[in-house]
């Protein structure tokens, strides 16, 4: 790979490295090798990320709408089964991915690594434990006052070590003042992270103790979501959002002050939330969520020409339609803390959050990088890409403005609208995993035969392609 960075000897060998007296040769082969030891922990949390996605989330996920559509009402389907849907998208989906990445692109995990990527791989057996656990528990009911405490004191188990690992980065440039403005949104989110996983396993506890059903009591659900979405999904993609899009869609330069503002006042509406003050928190989610949108800037005229090569000429587009989605969840949410009577707004507002924008991002940003950090790969198909964001975007539309109308009794017809989008929605995450695994699985990896003479996620920051 020819980069105009300086060579390996300089980049990434302090001068008391054991290595010092290695020739050129040697530092490619040990730089080959870790890279390949990180894209394999990077795959395995991905390939586990798209099966929860796939199986346990969003097939359970289309029965219950199917179930719920067929009686026509949200009531009478099996709070717990609903949960278990939820549980398996965000940690199992969302989560592995967000630990997969943060554990590869860690820099420290990039120097001396050995020890580190074991502990990581440890972090994969048992948040994946954990999860598996928590979904059977929770949908066959077996032994779960036992397996349910179980699955989250491994998730939290997981996540710890994750977070003592992240824990020991530091700043590659001590020159640097203070830390980077998007690393404030992920830092924020992993604090949101920690505090949901943490919420879990007392909700898992208590339930176990002192309730007849795995499922969480209403009330509290209602603000662990609340937690689960604002706290620390959100804010990940706000992260993620302002690391990338400046690159990728060649936006114009961060507003750092007003992204700062947006994390304050998002973070004051989870707080809001916790406390059982909804009403006003919805509130506070719409100013937060303009205040982002003014920083990012993802709707302002572009500096550069988007960076598109090896993707879909499309994705900046999705990428504002995912935008566009946050809006409209966090002003559903007004209006679902006003007029619902149902469930149907406040599951519009969540579909519009975690399908819409959190869903529509993954589609959009995952393909950009995900085949460079898996070895540096290019992605299988782009028109697979662009088929499952159009086949997602339709779903989570027709979704959402029917549930409302559904669930809230404005419109009968609006019931057999549901079934056809959650179909829809299903056929574009599943495009969208063959895709990825297609691109593990049949494209050559570009890592063993070329030299990696610097960091591929610092490449991509810098908008390189990874594989010329
Ligand atoms: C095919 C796509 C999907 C379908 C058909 C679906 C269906 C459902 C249904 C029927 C509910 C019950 C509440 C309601 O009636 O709205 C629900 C809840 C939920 N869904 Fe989905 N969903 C899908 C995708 C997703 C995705 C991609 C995520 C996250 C990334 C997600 C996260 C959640 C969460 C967090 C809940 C709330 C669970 C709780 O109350 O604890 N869903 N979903």
């Amino acid at each position: 790979m020819a980069t105009s960075t300086p060579t390996p000897a300089r980049a990434e060998r302090p001068a008391s490295s054991p290595y010092s007296r290695d020739s050129a040769e040697e530092v490619f082969r040990r730089t080959r090798a870790r890279e390949l030891a990180l894209s394999r922990l990077l795959m395995a949390f991905v390939t586990t990320g798209l099966i929860f996605m796939l199986f346990p989330g969003t097939l359970l996920g289309v029965w219950n709408l199917l179930e719920i559509s067929g009686r026509e009402s949200a009531g009478l389907v099996s709070p717990a089964w609903l949960e278990a849907h939820g549980h398996a998208q965000v940690f199992g989906w969302i989560g592995s991915f967000l630990l997969g990445i943060g554990l590869y692109s860690i820099p420290k995990l990039r120097g001396a690594a050995a020890q580190a990527i074991r502990a990581a791989w440890v972090c994969w057996a048992l948040w994946t434990m954990g999860v598996a656990l928590r979904w059977s528990a929770t949908v066959y009911l077996w032994e779960w006052r036992l397996l349910l405490p179980l699955s989250g004191v491994l998730e939290l188990a997981a996540f710890l070590i994750f977070f003592r690992i992240i824990s020991e980065h530091r700043p590659q440039d001590p020159a640097k003042q203070g830390l980077e403005p998007w690393t404030w949104a992920v830092l924020t989110a992993t604090l949101g992270f920690l505090a949901v996983v943490g919420m879990n396993v007392a909700g898992c506890f208590y339930v176990s103790l002192c309730r007849d059903s795995p499922a969480f009591p209403h009330q509290f659900d209602q603000r662990y979501v609340a937690l689960m979405a604002w706290g620390f999904l959100v804010p990940f993609v706000w992260g993620f959002s302002a690391k990338w899009l400046s690159v990728f869609l060649g936006l114009k330069a961060l507003r750092t002050r007003v992204l700062l503002s947006a994390l304050a006042v998002n973070s004051s509406g989870v707080v809001l939330a916790i406390i059982g003050q909804i009403r006003p928190a919805t509130w506070v989610f719409v100013l937060g969520t303009a205040l982002a949108i003014v920083a990012i800037r993802v709707f302002e005229p572009r500096d550069q020409p988007a960076k598109t090569k090896g993707v879909h000429v499309s994705f900046p587009v999705f990428v504002r339609i995912a935008y566009l989605w946050l809006l409209v969840a966090a002003l559903l949410g007004v209006g679902a803390s006003i007029w619902d009577t149902s469930g149907g707004i406040w599951g519009a507002s969540r579909h519009a959050l975690t399908v819409g924008f959190i869903s529509v991002m993954v589609l959009s940003i995952g393909p950009r990088i995900l085949p460079a950090f898996a070895g540096m790969r290019l992605l299988w198909s782009t028109k697979l890409m662009l088929a499952a964001l159009l086949l997602l975007s339709v779903g989570c539309t027709l979704r959402v403005f029917s549930e409302v109308l559904a669930y809230q009794g404005y419109a009968a017809w609006a019931w057999s609208v549901l079934p056809g989008s959650a179909l829809l929605e299903l056929a574009g995450l599943t495009a969208f995993a063959v895709n990825i695994l297609g691109t593990f699985l049949l494209q050559p990896s570009h890592v063993s035969n070329q030299p990696v003479i610097m960091g591929i996620p610092e490449m991509l920051a810098r908008g390189n392609p990874p594989v010329r």
